[in-house]
């Protein structure tokens, strides 16, 4: 229940950009006009990959300044849990698909003076989205990405002819860094940064930056966190007497909507609170993965955010 409407949709177009990303282009299968979005949002992709039902929030490229059709670019992983290893595998032009309308939780804040933009890996997708909005609304910007090789730098080239000495490019393999320092150093009073990429990067910029004195309001994040793998459990639903097993490799949310119920959602990655769940009991330790509760809730041990955290026991009964 991610508290929009889903659309059919069909891939148009299909492409590898690097061996690890692909990009698909999709268009309303009723000929429609999918809803317009701003640069940073992101949409849930449902996959029927023949096993039970994944849904997983991918950043959206471009905005409605680049048209009617939306764009995704997905990186295989090697921990994938199916998602991402069934698009690169099994996804191509006319496979249709289906996917909620845009939330945007990391949107480009007008107001600022200046945008210091610093992407990651695939983190590129929401960042390169806002660059093409920045850039269209003439703000100023400057756009640093990291990747470890030049043929892994997605959209690389293309960001390269759009946004010009805009863009630093670093290339772990050419002994290349962000110095994140530096680039924070000479900004002006109420310029904002907005970071998207591996978690330990996440970590390492914003630290730079509160260590810098920056304040945190003008501090900007995207993380989408796979849900945790672990041991099957067993899960009560207190208000329906529903019971439901959350298996090896499934989210806690993904058991509980196999099991029929429609539990609010938005990021299904512990960022957004959307889905944050009483817990009545625990025969066991939750294993809290999000980054949207505090130390002292997750301590606390009555509440916790379905979508990636999990039971270390044998049951859980959640106030649903
Ligand atoms: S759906 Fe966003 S934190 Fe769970």
């Amino acid at each position: 229940m991610s508290g929009g409407e889903d659309f059919r949709v069909r891939v148009v177009e299909a492409e590898n950009v690097t061996p690890t990303i692909r990009r698909l282009r999709m268009l309303r299968c009723d000929g429609g006009a999918l809803p317009p979005y701003a640069a940073g949002a992101h949409t849930v992709l449902t996959l029927e990959t023949g096993g039970p039902k994944l849904r997983n929030a991918y950043s959206l490229l471009g905005s409605t300044l680049s048209g009617g059709a939306y764009e995704i670019a997905v990186l295989r992983t090697e921990a994938s849990r199916g998602g991402s290893a069934f698009i690169h595998a099994a996804v191509g032009v006319g496979t249709e698909l289906t996917l909620s309308t845009p939330v945007n939780l990391f949107p480009v804040h007008h107001l600022a003076r200046r945008h210091v933009l610093v992407a990651g890996g695939i983190g590129i997708t929401p960042i390169a989205a806002m660059a093409a909005e920045l850039s269209a609304m003439n703000a100023p910007f400057e756009l640093h990405y990291a990747v470890r090789d030049e043929a892994l730098g997605a959209f690389a080239g293309d960001l390269a002819l759009r946004h010009g000495a805009k863009l630093r490019l670093y290339v772990s393999r050419r002994q290349e860094r962000l110095a994140v320092r530096e680039i924070l150093q000479h900004q002006p009073l109420g310029t904002h940064l907005y970071v998207c990429g591996p978690e330990r990067m996440i970590e390492a910029v914003l630290g730079d930056a509160r260590a810098a004195g920056w304040p945190e309001d003008s501090l900007h994040a995207e993380r989408f966190l796979a849900p945790a793998g672990g041991e099957p459990f067993a899960v009560r639903l207190a208000r329906s007497g529903l019971m439901a097993t959350v298996g090896e490799h499934q989210s806690l949310l993904e058991a509980i909507e196999a099991a029929g119920v429609d539990a609010p959602y938005l990021c299904r990655g512990g960022a957004c609170g959307q889905c944050e769940t009483t817990v009545v009991a625990a025969d066991g330790s939750l294993r809290h993965h999000d980054h949207f509760l505090s130390d002292a809730e997750k301590a606390a041990g009555d509440k916790i955010m379905i979508c990636v955290s999990r039971l270390e026991g044998r049951e859980l009964v959640l106030d649903l």
